[in-house]
Parts: structure tokens; sequence; C-alpha cells
């Protein structure tokens, strides 16, 4: 029997409401006349029915993308580890179960809370290589080539996460290192049971997997997974054991580091020996502000989440957000308004501060946002010049993971890590075992040239060598009068500052749960493409009248949480309890495990 504190927000919970034959014809009916009624979420609203559930546990919680990684995390706490140590374990846990985010080839941010109440972050994002070069990806006329930035060699960034374990492991860790990786060497050695999630994400990119390597990797299967089938890395097992023996050099130097080499020589990548050895991971000061009576904690630059996430909640306190009601109408279009200025900002003012300068000071000022916000009309949505439509179309599959992890200390991570798009640039190091990010996307390949998330970007992330691309990853900690209060992340791509927003807001404004917070309907909108998304379900056919009626151009957006934004939440209850909330509403394998 699993305890209370390892129940995941089930998805059993959510298909408790079976609609009847009758419901199921008049939803099919509806289906085909949507389009025409403008009725695209309506449908389905009444059949995805929340359920308030989430793990709870006593002292300590771990909420990840998947139940082995979390299981891995929950037994480091319980054995007196604290939560750097098992953000070590989960991290290396996530790069065998859940390999389309999880990695060892990627790179992501630490936001961290002691305690005693001191903050940090640690930057381990992806730097590009040193003979990168600003037109890497234009052909002689200087157009971009579809393609380049994300599939295959070229789109790689030297990896920056198991630098980044071992830094963090090396301040603050408590167990020791190799104890920590023991569980992932074990998981990819004896292999694990698939998930009927993660075998049809394995069969969706077969091909991918094929086109390229020139080898066939574990996760290369005619006829496809099936779930309940195991699977096993042997390669990826061999390279784990080798860090777990010499850390930070188990990885940039040595044998992997060779492969890592050959495999870029052999299929056009730019990344070197020299590259490896430079990787080094940064402590950056986080961005830090208040939104009514809670001081919130995330991460700088080369995010542009914690400076997003600050415009956007320093913009909202001018309103008295929880009197509109939730997902009304007027809440929407105002959180819109809103995000549509910072996303703005971001594609104009935002980039690697070691490169470029940021003004975030500037940025995130009272008056400035004053001023920036002051023509929002409750009525009226202000016009914009260019509407680019096509988001989801220009869009490849992407994946980002996050966790969430507090110790019975009281110490508080946040981590969110990527290889950028599923399984990154489809590249898996032949001999190493492990998936390679396609990062370089993240940069402003070409101003003005929208990446794979509709995100646009000028000079300040123009790609340099040894430069970091800009993120939109938000690891978040949040407290209220001195004590620990939320641990929040999540993928998503550009919606991960917006759904970070939202559940915040959530928390804060509409006082919800975190299984409420994690699993209410999200709606996004970042200036550009000049469209706002929502959720399947998120709102009324009146509200959303309402909020065409301001000006809105609404777009549908089938794929919004199961595909991408999905947070997984810790929130710290009055009495001390923490509740874990993993976003498992459409099939997701996202657990909180907690003692
Ligand atoms: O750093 C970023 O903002 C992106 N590379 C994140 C990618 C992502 O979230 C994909 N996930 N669903």
């Amino acid at each position: 029997m699993p305890s209370p504190a390892d129940q995941p927000a089930n998805q059993s919970a959510y298909q408790s409401a079976k609609p009847s034959v009758l419901a199921m014809l008049v939803m099919v009916a509806l289906m085909f006349a949507a389009p025409f009624l403008h009725l695209q979420y309506l449908y389905l609203s009444h059949h995805w029915r929340l359920a308030p559930t989430g793990g709870y546990g006593a002292q300590a919680m771990v909420v990840s993308a998947h139940r082995l990684a979390s299981e891995v995390g929950r037994d480091v706490l319980a054995q007196g580890g604290n939560a750097f140590d098992a953000a070590v374990a989960v991290n290396f846990a996530l790069a065998v179960v859940y390999q389309q985010a999880g990695n060892i080839g990627g790179g992501g941010f630490m936001v961290y809370r002691l305690a005693d109440g001191t903050t940090g972050t640690l930057d381990f994002r992806e730097r590009a290589p040193f003979a990168a070069t600003r037109d890497m990806y234009l052909d002689d006329k200087g157009e971009v080539i579809k393609g380049l930035s994300l599939k295959g060699h070229l789109a790689v960034g030297v990896p920056g996460s198991v630098a980044g374990m071992a830094t963090l492991h090396e301040r603050f860790g408590s167990k020791p290192w190799d104890t920590l990786i023991r569980p992932s060497v074990t998981l990819a050695a004896e292999g694990f049971i698939l998930t009927e999630k993660a075998a049809r994400e394995f069969n969706r990119f077969q091909r991918d997997f094929a086109a390229q390597n020139r080898f066939a990797p574990p996760v290369l299967k005619q006829g496809g997974w099936r779930q309940g089938e195991r699977i096993k890395f042997p390669n990826l097992a061999r390279t784990l054991e080798t860090i777990s023996q010499q850390g930070r050099a188990g990885f940039y130097e040595g044998r992997v580091a060779d492969l890592l080499v050959d495999e870029m020589v052999s299929g056009g990548g730019l990344i070197t020996h020299q590259d490896l050895a430079a990787y080094t991971p940064v402590w950056r000061a986080p961005v830090r502000f208040n939104y009514r009576g809670h001081e919130i904690i995330s991460m700088p630059p080369p995010s542009s989440g914690g400076v997003a996430l600050a415009q956007l909640f320093k913009g909202a306190e001018a309103f008295d957000i929880a009197s509109l009601g939730h997902n009304s109408a007027a809440h929407i279009h105002l959180m819109t308004e809103l995000q549509r200025r910072v996303y703005a900002d971001r594609a104009t003012h935002l980039g690697d501060t070691d490169f470029v300068a940021v003004d975030i000071a500037g940025l995130t000022a009272p008056d400035y946002i004053a001023a920036r916000n002051a023509d929002i009309s409750p009525t009226q949505k202000t016009p914009s010049e260019v509407v680019k439509p096509g988001y989801v179309a220009a869009m490849e599959s992407a994946e980002t993971t996050h966790f969430s992890i507090v110790d019975a200390a009281g110490n508080a991570v946040a981590i969110t890590t990527t290889l950028n798009g599923m399984y990154g640039a489809k590249v898996v190091v032949r001999g190493a075992g492990f998936f390679l990010n396609n990062e370089m996307d993240d940069f402003a390949i070409k101003p003005g040239h929208a990446n794979q998330f509709g995100l646009l970007g000028d000079s300040k992330n123009a790609i340099a060598p040894g430069k970091r691309m800009l993120s939109s990853m938000t690891p978040t900690i949040v407290t209220k009068d001195g004590k620990l209060r939320a641990v929040v992340g999540t993928p998503g791509g550009a919606t991960i500052i917006t759904s970070v927003f939202q559940t915040l807001s959530n928390m804060i404004d509409f006082n919800m749960s975190a299984a409420e917070a994690v699993h209410a309907r999200k709606s996004h909108s970042q200036w550009q493409p000049d469209v706002v998304m929502l959720e399947k379900g998120s709102m009324s056919l009146a509200n959303m009248r309402g909020l065409s009626a301001r000006g809105h151009r609404l777009y549908p957006y089938p794929y919004f949480k199961w595909q991408l934004g999905r947070v997984e939440a810790i929130l710290v209850h009055e009495d001390g309890t923490l509740e874990g909330a993993a976003d498992a509403s459409r099939g997701f394998d996202d657990w909180a495990a907690g003692y």
C-alpha cells in the first residue's frame, strides 16, 4: 500500500466524472460544431474534473516528473540526506527514467533557500561552443536554414548538468556523491518498466532517433515499445558509473569526453575538449521581490524567468486580482495585457549578463512597471501592430522538466533542467548512451526570427562563443513572514513564465491549495504571436465572449498542458504540513513522494 505521501495527482481522479453515452454524443456533435460556434474549449470543461490530489508529507517532499525519480529522492531524504543530496539523486534518476528532458547532456538552473533563510541560485545552463558564430544557422543569403538549430549535432550547446550537480554537491551536499548516483546506475543497468506515456513518447520519435544516429541506440526498437516492457541502458549505466567515481571529471574529461567529442566530429558538431574543460556553472544572486506580503525568489539571467516574473507580479499588485474572479474574462484580459508587455521586453532587453548589459533594476523598477501598464484598459485590448499566426504549426515537440524538494530541516531546492526539445537534438553519444541538447535554438539565431516557442529575440540574445542562450526556465521559491511557503517550477518553453505566474497567483490571490493551483486551467500570451492561448476547459463561453469583446484573438491550444506546462509544486501549509502537487492531469507520470 502506498502511503498517502506516495499518491500522485492521479489520472483516475480526473476521470471520475465519466461521460454517459448521451453526453458523449452531445460532445461529439459539439466537437464538429465547435469551430463554427467558437466553442473550442467549452466541451471539455465539464468532463475533466479537477481533483485536489497530491502528496502530503509531514517532513519532507520530492515532486518530479517520474515516480521512480521522486522515490529515489524521497529515499535519500528519509536516510538523512538534505535537499541538495536529493536533488543530485533525482537529477541523475531523471536522466535515466525521463530521457525526454531529464539529462546529463543538457543544462538547467537551481534556486535554493536554506532553512536559515539564505537564498541563492546556480546557473548550469549550456553555453555556445567556442567555434559558434552569430550567423551559424543562416545560409549565404542570410536566411535561416530550417531545422539546423533544432536537430542534429550543430544544435548542441556545451552541457552543464553534470558540472552543476557536482558544484552544488561540493557546496551543500552531505552524503557521499557516489551513493547519490548509485540508484541511477542501477536503474540504467537493470532497466525499468516503461509506463504507457514513456513507451508512447519513445515511439513518437523512432524516426528521428534513426535519422540522427549512425548506430541503434537502445531507445530504437522495431515495432515500437509497449507499456510494461523493461528497457535497459548499459552504456548510460557505464557513463553514470564513471561520473559516480570521478565526479565532474568523469564527464568533462577522459573516456566520456572523448566519446562526446568523437560524436561531434562524426556528426559535424562543434563541441571540443576545450569547450568541455572550460565549462563552469555560475552562482548568481537571485531575483527577489515582494507580492502581497510574500517574497518571491527566482532565477536571474541568462534566464528571463525571474525578471519577467518580477515584472508580472509588480504589475499585478496594482490590481485587485481576486475580485475579478478566477479565469473570468476580466481576469484573463488583465493577465494577458500584463504578459504581452513583459514578453515584448523579454524579446528586446534580455540576454546572458556575462556578455551583454541587462538593466534588471530598471526593468523591474516600480515607476517603469507603472508607466508600462498605465495604458491597460479593463474593457479593451491595447492594439498591436502585427499578429503572427501559425504558432503551433511552427513548433517542434518540446520538453523540459522541473523538480521541487523540501527536506526535513526546511531547506528548499527548485531545479528546472532541459534538453530543450523532446530528447534534445535526438543525438545519442555513441558508446556513452545519453541524449544531447538542442539548446542553441534558444538563441536569437537571426534578429526577428521566432524560435520554436515563437519567442523573438535580438542582439542581446545573439550567438557568441561561450555565451549562454536566453532561457524562460523559472524555478521559484516563495516565503511569507520569513517562512518557506512554496517551491514551484514547470517545463513549457515560453509558457513556463506564465504558468509559474498563474500558479503562484492562484495560491496567493485565490488561496488555492497546491493541487488546485497546479491543475487550474491556464492561459498564455507572449506579445507575439498576438493571441491568447487558452487551455481546454479554462473558460465558459460567456467569459470567452467577454475576452473576444475586449479585442483578443483566442487561440485553440490543445496541447497546452499535457505537452507543455506541468507545474511541480510544494506548498507549506499554515500548520507546517507539506503538500506536494505533481501535475498528472493527462496521464503524466509525475509523482509526489514524501515521508
Ligand atoms: O530554456 C528554455 O526556456 C527552453 N529551452 C525550455 C524548453 C522547454 O521548456 C520545453 N518544454 N516543454
